[in-house]
């Protein structure tokens, strides 16, 4: 017997079952034996406009009937990949910075990591190469992305990673000082999600973003924030940098910027690192992926900016977490779940004495709620259009599928 063709994705290759999932509307889903879900994580935390919404897949159908696909790289450029970048840099906390784009959050973090070592080059500090990770991260599955990654079971099994990547704790600021009083001048940057998501849904600590801010400043290193996840109103602001008045020198983004309709990803590039980038003529950025400004992915981006701004969406993230919020208090007050932690449209239920997460995942998946479990914790990010009576079926089905109190 021949095996199914499809290697899944993070699955054992010997797994045959999976659910088809055929149909998509708003947070709803429907499998192939016609079950529906609400869809609590967006898919992979990215649908913030929810799904099959016909204003994108237009803009995507029009674009394709004048020019469906053509490169950027030079000399080559199309309108809707530099409206794309105009509107995205506009919305950052670098308007007056440059945007890279590529095809998905981890091209976007290996870019970053690249800029960061040839930007320390450019301004004649090539000693430093050292890239420092946190404790939970998760940045792609790209080499440079796995090497950055906090999350050992995802860096393991590949053979040699990327050379001179440190960790730092994930919470605690001074294991990032002890590094830099190691190894401050051989720092090019430091990675971090800004909100960590895959590691479990952790907001930053106080003090944590503004004091790596500070460390990078002091020691010449460039601060990178991965926000695929958190970019495009998830946090209650465009971007989490803004939610939290940390500005890094490299933004990473993906997901959101097109909410899933057509894989586009990139970075955002400060002012500072620009001018490194272009003050000799003669450099050439010897870097850029083939479907880097796609003309189809770009006016995605851009109908579906048009509909987070025109429906605040934005302001609708903080809505959704209050709500979620109240839930988890409410159930956390009741015994029900140990603790909760979030900020915005992201939020998890840490459970009971440390219970393994997946069996109460798969409880609420066969009650129609598709959430993540991670570790001991169940994570909820839903498209920002999901409606109040939905959010509270979320947290009824967590109740009713968590362990139960003594
Ligand atoms: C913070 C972060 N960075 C990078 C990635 C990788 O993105 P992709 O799967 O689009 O390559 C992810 C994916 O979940 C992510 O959460």
């Amino acid at each position: 017997m021949t095996t199914p063709a499809l290697l899944h994705c993070f699955a054992p290759p010997a797994r045959e079952t999976f659910t088809e999932i055929v149909r998509a509307e708003g947070s709803r889903l429907w499998d192939a034996d016609g079950r529906s879900y609400i869809d609590a994580i967006a898919s992979l935390w990215y649908c913030q406009v929810g799904h099959g919404r016909t204003e994108i897949i237009d803009a995507i159908g029009e674009q394709m009937r004048s020019l469906a696909a053509y490169n950027v790289f030079a000399p080559w450029t199309n309108r809707p990949a530099e409206a794309a970048a105009d509107r995205i840099r506009s919305l950052s906390p670098h308007p007056d910075g440059r945007v890279f784009l590529c095809c998905s959050g981890s091209e976007s973090v290996d870019t970053a990591l690249k800029i960061a070592r040839v930007t320390a080059r450019l301004s004649d500090s090539a000693e430093r190469q050292m890239i420092i990770r946190r404790e939970r991260g998760y940045h792609g599955v790209n080499f440079g992305g796995t090497t950055a990654q906090g999350i050992p079971a995802n860096r393991e099994g590949w053979g040699d990673l990327v050379p001179h990547f440190e960790q730092m704790d994930g919470d605690d600021i001074e294991s990032a000082a002890r590094l830099f009083t190691e190894h401050g001048d051989r720092i090019a940057a430091v990675i971090c999600e800004p909100i960590q998501g895959a590691g479990g849904v952790h907001p930053p600590t106080d003090g944590y973003l503004e004091g790596l801010r500070t460390l990078c400043d002091d020691n010449g290193a460039l601060l990178i924030f991965d926000e695929v996840i958190t970019g495009f109103g998830r946090t209650g602001e465009w971007f989490a940098s803004q939610t939290y008045g940390v500005t890094p020198d490299l933004i990473t983004f993906a997901k959101g910027v097109t909410s899933g309709y057509l894989p586009m990803g990139g970075v955002i590039c400060s002012r500072r690192v620009c001018d490194v980038l272009e003050a000799d003529p003669d450099y050439v950025f010897m870097h850029g992926y083939t479907y880097s400004g796609h003309p189809a992915s770009t006016a995605a981006a851009l109908a579906n900016i048009d509909i987070i701004e025109r429906e605040g969406l934005v302001a609708r993230a903080t809505v959704v977490g209050e709500r979620f919020q109240a839930g988890l208090r409410a159930l956390q007050a009741d015994g029900v779940i140990e603790s909760y932690r979030g900020h915005g449209a992201m939020w998890a239920a840490r459970l009971r004495g440390g219970t393994d997460a997946v069996g109460v995942r798969d409880a609420m998946v066969a009650k129609g709620v598709i959430v993540r479990g991670i570790v001991d914790s169940i994570a909820f990010c839903p498209p920002l259009v999901i409606d109040d009576a939905d959010i509270d079926t979320c947290l009824d089905v967590l109740a009713d599928c968590a362990p139960v109190p003594a």
